[in-house]
């Protein structure tokens, strides 16, 4: 069906489609490099709150009202994925891609939004990743991030939920997420602001929890830091999880993560890696940590699907730096392996979890 609806390629030459072009592969970080075609499915009021079609079109700036809701009141929700170029056979491997459709349609509940099923969600990133295949790094250089939004497109004035929807998926050829590579990084602790509260959306993947700690993240990376760890807002005491990913510590070969209680996204990467400890035999505790157990801990390491599985070399708090175990035969590597091993197709996937 994507072939049908894809638009013809113009400005590409048809021997690039299967290569890649001309980027930089040895140089990918996770920066923007603009591909072909986005995926861009509407519900407006008659839809009654269904997606009735979606279509391929060439990747772009979009039209909105000043007036939409995502635009006034934040009114918008993001997803995650990557796809990887799969070992000497044709075809893209995606990571439990039915898992972010659903956490879109929990936070679209949060978020009063509707959004599409779990099969056009899928169906529209399987056709998002063929449309733009030829940006699918070469096996070992980085993968496709795919980026789902769902937003209220529609104009609205008064504080309510958007009259028209507008789900959309772009890609981008990426690397390692951090500047320091596969190489551990350096956090802070900041406890002055916080990521969320009780009651709030941290729980879920809204937009609006990301440029609110933009303002610690600049501090942090001026003073050398690679990014925040927040505590709770409640007691500032407890680990919440980093701007863009979540936290792990290990204790005497325990695996232990913050609990997601409604403050903490339920990171897909993160489910997946207590499942993969807990195969391998470790404890896996989802609790609450307190900033001394972490500076006590053996090991600290963060996991998203942008930053996959990274060590925590040193955690700086309250200017007292705290350094931690990294390396070859640390818990992180060995998860990092496992998982990795499974998402870009070098491992048996026992679990169904690739498509
Ligand atoms: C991801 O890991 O894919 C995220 O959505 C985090 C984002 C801030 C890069």
């Amino acid at each position: 069906r994507w072939q049908s609806s894809l638009p013809q390629l113009d400005h590409v030459d048809r021997s690039d489609v299967e290569s890649g072009g001309e980027i930089d592969w040895d140089n990918l970080g996770f920066g923007l490099t603009p591909t072909d075609y986005m995926y861009v499915m509407r519900s407006s009021p008659e839809d009654l709150g269904a997606f009735p079609r979606g279509e391929l079109c060439r990747y772009g700036n979009i039209e909105l009202s000043p007036s939409s809701g995502v635009l006034n009141y934040a009114q918008g929700l993001f997803e995650g994925m990557k796809a990887y170029r799969r070992p000497g056979r044709a075809g893209y491997t995606l990571f439990r891609p039915e898992e972010n459709a659903r956490r879109m349609q929990f936070g679209a509940e949060r978020m009063c939004m509707p959004a599409p099923s779990v099969d056009q969600f899928v169906n529209a990133v399987k056709e998002t990743v063929l449309a733009n295949r030829r940006w699918v790094p070469p096996q070992g250089k980085g993968a496709l991030y795919l980026r789902p939004l769902l937003m209220g497109s529609g104009p609205i004035l008064g504080l309510a939920p958007a009259p028209e929807y507008t789900f959309l998926i772009y890609a981008a050829p990426v690397g390692n997420y951090f500047k320091e590579g596969l190489a551990p990084i350096n956090l802070v602790v900041d406890d002055e602001f916080h990521r969320a509260m009780p009651g709030g959306t941290g729980g879920v993947k809204t937009i609006a929890n990301y440029a609110p700690v933009l303002k610690a993240q600049m501090d942090a990376k001026s003073k050398g830091f690679t990014d925040v760890l927040y505590l709770d807002s409640v007691h500032k005491r407890y680990l919440e999880e980093v701007s863009s990913c979540n936290v792990f510590v290990v204790k005497g070969g325990v695996v232990a993560t913050p609990a997601t209680k409604g403050t903490i996204l339920p990171g897909i990467t993160r489910k997946s890696v207590i499942e993969l400890a807990r195969d391998r035999g470790y404890k896996v505790e989802e609790r609450l940590i307190s900033i001394d157990d972490l500076i006590d801990a053996d090991e600290v390491f963060c996991t998203g699907t942008a930053v996959v599985v990274a060590p925590v070399s040193a955690v700086t708090y309250q200017g007292r730096r705290h350094e931690f175990r990294t390396g070859p035969d640390t818990v992180s590597q060995e998860l990092y392996t496992t998982l990795t091993s499974i998402q870009m197709g070098l491992a048996e996937d026992n679990k169904g979890w690739t498509v």
